[in-house]
């Protein structure tokens, strides 16, 4: 049937007709929150280039979590800024550090809440780089036996899923054999399977202090113009043990969200990083944008692309504009 038989309007007429056709959903448990915790005690250090984001010490994640878990959120991705920094980021598996002391923390208050947390060592170590250094270059295979330290280490302290996100050959393998030999065989994996070396990582690295001291990422994270590699890099996680597979950044691969989610089906996040917040937030504060309909549309937009849950500093704002609409 065409036009003018067929007319597309009809169904367009009013929001209740609207949300009945709506093909794509975005609820509250679709959606994770980051957090940087930092050392010390009382801190809370605000990023300028992430309003609404600061740097916390244990102490002052109390008021954060009580919010989180008001508005629904069902689980937070942390970040550490740990006091020392080494060359071979050694504080990443103190059983004292900031993210192990947050974890025991969270869970002590809020127990259904899922505390995720981000494994890479360029939050520890002294250059910045997201493994150990070796003529000049991050040396994978040495690099696997400390992240999975770190891994063992969260996850003795209470940690409900770890995120290897340093994209080291056979981190998912390393990390899923040192649980399982440690009885944790029933701890999922969600690796950062497909992350591109990306310039819209940049207000991340100002909030969790991990910019490279020289160099860049580009010969651990994929290049951006390869979809093919990124498939790769999934089947090759999944064939390794992870649980699910995560695509990063969001917006700006929207096209490799779809294809790794029917590809292979498996449950997909996305993660829209802090350039792609910072954008919206620079561009609503000089009145370009109206913040909550680009917020709520971008989101929707990585829904759309295929993934199932979504990595997002926008999870607070994104659950209240939801709750007022339901
Ligand atoms: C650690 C890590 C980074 C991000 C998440 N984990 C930074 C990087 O790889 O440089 C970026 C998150 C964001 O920009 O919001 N490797």
């Amino acid at each position: 049937m065409n036009f003018p038989d067929y007319r597309l309007r009809r169904l367009r007429k009013n929001p209740t007709l609207r949300a009945m056709v709506r093909e794509t959903g975005l609820t509250v448990s679709d959606l994770i929150l980051p957090l940087f915790v930092t050392h010390g005690k009382g801190v809370v250090r605000p990023i300028k280039s992430m309003p609404g984001h600061a740097q916390l010490s244990v102490d002052n994640l109390r008021k954060e979590m009580k919010e989180v878990a008001a508005l629904g959120i069902p689980a937070v991705l942390l970040f550490g800024i740990p006091e020392h920094k080494d060359e071979r980021g050694t504080s990443a598996h103190d059983p004292h550090g900031p993210v192990q002391e947050a974890i025991k923390a969270i869970k002590d208050k809020f127990p259904a809440v899922q505390v995720i947390t981000d494994v890479c060592m360029c939050e520890y170590t002294s250059h910045g780089h997201c493994g150990i250094i070796k003529d000049g270059d991050v040396d994978n295979d040495s690099t696997l036996e400390l992240l999975a330290r770190e891994a063992l280490s969260h996850v003795e302290a209470g940690a409900d899923i770890v995120a290897p996100s340093d994209m080291m050959d056979g981190r998912v393998a390393a990390i899923r054999n040192a649980l399982d030999d440690e009885g944790h065989g029933n701890i999922p994996i969600m690796s950062y399977a497909a992350k591109y070396a990306s310039a819209f990582y940049g207000p991340f690295r100002d909030a969790a202090e991990s910019t490279p001291k020289f160099g860049d990422r580009r010969s651990y994270q994929m290049d951006p113009g390869n979809t093919e590699e990124a498939l790769r890099e999934v089947a090759l996680d999944i064939d390794e043990g992870a649980d699910i597979v995560m695509v990063k950044p969001a917006l700006p691969y929207l096209d490799v969200i779809r294809r790794v989610k029917v590809e292979f089906g498996y449950p997909t996040a996305a993660y829209n990083v802090s350039g792609e917040f910072s954008m919206i937030k620079a561009a609503a504060q000089a009145g370009w944008l109206d913040h909550d309909r680009a917020m709520m549309e971008s989101l929707l937009s990585i829904r759309r692309a295929g993934a199932d849950m979504i990595i997002t500093y926008f999870a607070k704002e994104a659950a209240r504009v939801m709750s007022k609409a339901g």
